[in-house]
């Protein structure tokens, strides 16, 4: 190496030495991309695809986007202060914060020295995430999340907010979870049922069963539950999903986090360390549960963390229903659980994996959902399938099986990013939520960032170079990506795809970091995640991004919501939220007239001047119009 290459690290040293070609494929993908009009160009390059945006809409919506907006309001600027900012003509109103009775028996729990551990299962839990709602005999029932706990307030008497103590695990290990509650809206707006019989905590110590391909299997046996079939609790339940039968998806995301090892000596064989390298797990959990609670010590039951990072379904019209881990689903980081029937009636799960560099997957049932009939099986007996995107606009999804993967079936489900790299899935940018549109055959999936793209490979080994829908290196803004199965019919094998947006700065950056077209002054925003479509069609955006407001991301403000229109490409924000907060979680009120949001750990004193307080918000519009 010459004198002048010595500053240089390998990666840019081959890059100057064997540059890429000028131009690419893959560059045009990307010149389409930032370019509405090269996008819209891109929609007709969909050609038969056209059709499989239900045409209807297309033809209709497009002349009408072109004429009037079809949002409701005056989108609002971004803020850079400490609480709420919706349109003009909308309210909100908390609607339950971390630590809120669900029942009398915990009425005067304190949260302000962290809530004793008494009754910390009786109330709201902290850092509300992905929730649902739910009609049923007349009565209004919404499950939501509770991905993780914020140590220093839930401990304040703890240095850093570390346990000291069996109790302090135990009130970590209660505020998380989900909870199930009825609520009902009178004259000073929605409200918690206290003691309605709805009303329920579930948590890391709740009863679950494991069903599905993979029960049993010999990595899923433990000392407390040799048959593999039970375990304890569900672990950083972040996204969300509802089957057509009425039932809750909670995703487990981050599972990795919970579990540790008393003896950083123990030795795995081979299967189970490789599984602890791929997703994460180390000799240390985030909160030293393994000191304190021996389930969660590794080098004592180095199977338990395989119990965990599964999709689980919940009954919440059945209090005493026990929780059921769903092994078909596969298991990694999961974000959220899109379900949508295939036209002749299968069952299609859509879920992201969220790590840098890790895959989108579907699930397609081998049965069909017949309303009023059995369920069961059919989230578990089926085909699970990793995303192909190519650099044409194309797609596949890729089935993950013995043959293509050379595992056995069992352990494509418990090692599913293993048999996803085999198969030769596309590695994404960090998949967060996945939207299905209710009035078209397509679906989005936001792709946070992802510092790694294009520096180094994930934690299989796969190269994580740009590609398509992941074409910018060292990705700091995120992109939402789209997809159009072919055929109208979400079960098929192949799809179409487009960049719906791509984040960025337009007033910072001239190159790819400036966004595509329908990004500008008005609506700027980073790291898009939570995101629901509405019945009229239109794409709610959820952020967790950085928000200090500053260098790439000046005039970002507060991580917020925005929402935008499909066929136009549009993107206006609608609502920010408190400083240090994230906006995640969304679900509308059964008669659609109010939209319930997520505050997940606000920075600042939010919402009353105190402690700061994950909470629901309610927002309406004053005139009780349909909201969604
Ligand atoms: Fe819990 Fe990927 O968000
Ligand atoms: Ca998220
Ligand atoms: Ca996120």
């Amino acid at each position: 190496m010459q004198d002048a290459d010595r500053r240089l690290s390998a990666d840019d040293w081959d890059e100057l030495h064997f540059p890429r070609p000028e131009e690419n494929d893959f560059d045009r993908v990307v010149e389409s991309a930032i370019s509405r009009r090269g996008f819209l160009g891109g929609v007709l390059a969909f050609g038969s695809g056209a059709a499989a945006m239900g045409a209807g809409l297309l033809g209709a919506a497009s002349a009408r986007a072109m004429e009037t907006s079809r949002f409701a309001f005056t989108p609002i600027a971004a803020q850079t202060d400490g609480t709420v900012h919706v349109p003009e003509g909308y309210g909100w109103k908390v609607l339950m914060r971390w630590g809120d009775p669900l029942f009398s028996e915990a009425d005067g729990y304190d949260i302000t020295d962290g809530g004793p551990v008494e009754n910390s299962d009786k109330v709201f839990g902290e850092n509300t995430d992905g929730m649902e709602t739910f009609s049923f005999q007349g009565r209004q029932l919404i499950a939501v999340n509770h991905e993780y706990p914020n140590e220093d307030i839930n401990l304040p008497a703890s240095q850093d907010g570390k346990p000291v103590s069996a109790d302090d695990v135990l009130k970590l290990q209660n505020i998380q979870g989900v909870t199930v509650m009825e609520i009902a809206e009178g004259p000073d707006g929605w409200n918690v049922v206290k003691d309605s019989p709805f009303n329920r905590r579930i948590h890391h110590n709740t009863p679950m069963k494991i069903v599905g391909p993979a029960a049993g299997h010999d990595l899923l046996r433990t000392e407390a539950d040799p048959t593999g079939t039970s375990s304890l609790g569900t672990f950083n339940n972040c996204g969300s999903g509802k089957t057509p039968w009425g039932t809750y998806l909670t995703c487990e995301e981050n599972f990795n986090g919970y579990f540790g090892s008393t003896d950083e000596a123990a030795s795995h064989d081979e299967k189970v360390a490789a599984g602890f390298a791929r997703y994460g797990i180390k000799a240390k959990s985030w909160n030293g549960y393994e000191g304190f609670d021996p389930r969660f010590d590794t080098s004592k039951n180095p199977n338990e963390p395989h119990r965990a990072g599964w999709i689980v379904e919940i009954d919440p019209t059945d209090p005493q229903s026990t929780p059921v881990k769903h092994t078909g689903l596969g298991r990694f980081k999961h974000e959220n659980a899109e379900v949508v029937l295939a036209r002749d009636g299968r069952v299609v799960v859509y879920m992201g994996d969220d790590e840098r560099g890790e895959y989108l997957y579907k699930f397609v049932s081998n049965g069909t959902y017949q309303p009023g009939a059995e369920t069961e099986g059919l989230l578990n007996d089926g085909t699970l399938y990793v995303a192909r995107f190519n650099d044409d606009l194309t797609g596949q999804w890729l089935p993950l099986t013995p043959e293509t993967t050379g595992m056995e079936a069992a352990e494509i489900l418990i090692f599913t990013r293993m048999a996803a790299s085999k198969a030769g899935g596309t590695t994404m940018d960090r998949p967060e939520w996945v939207a299905a549109s209710p009035v078209a055959a397509e679906a989005y999936c936001c792709l946070t960032n992802n510092k790694n793209r294009g520096v180094k490979p994930n934690a299989g080994g796969d190269d994580t170079s740009a590609n398509g829908p992941n074409p910018r290196d060292t990705n700091r803004y995120g992109q939402i990506v789209r997809w159009r199965p072919a055929d109208e019919d979400h079960a098929a094998d192949d799809f179409d795809w487009d960049l719906y947006v791509m984040a960025g700065n337009p007033t910072v950056h001239a190159d790819a970091y400036a966004g595509s077209d329908n990004m500008n002054e008005g609506n700027l925003f980073n790291s898009p995640d939570g995101m629901a479509i509405d019945s009229t069609g239109l794409v709610w955006i959820q952020t967790d991004g950085d928000d200090e407001n500053q260098g790439d991301f000046a005039g970002n403000g507060n991580n917020q919501m925005l929402v935008g229109d499909p066929v136009t490409g549009e993107i206006v924000r609608f609502m920010t939220g408190p400083n240090g907060c994230e906006v995640t979680g969304l679900a509308w009120s059964s008669d659609l007239r109010t939209m319930f949001v997520g505050i997940q750990h606000p920075g600042s004193n939010w919402p009353d001047g105190g402690t700061p307080r994950s909470a629901i918000i309610a927002i309406k519009r004053d005139d009780n119009a349909l909201i969604g």
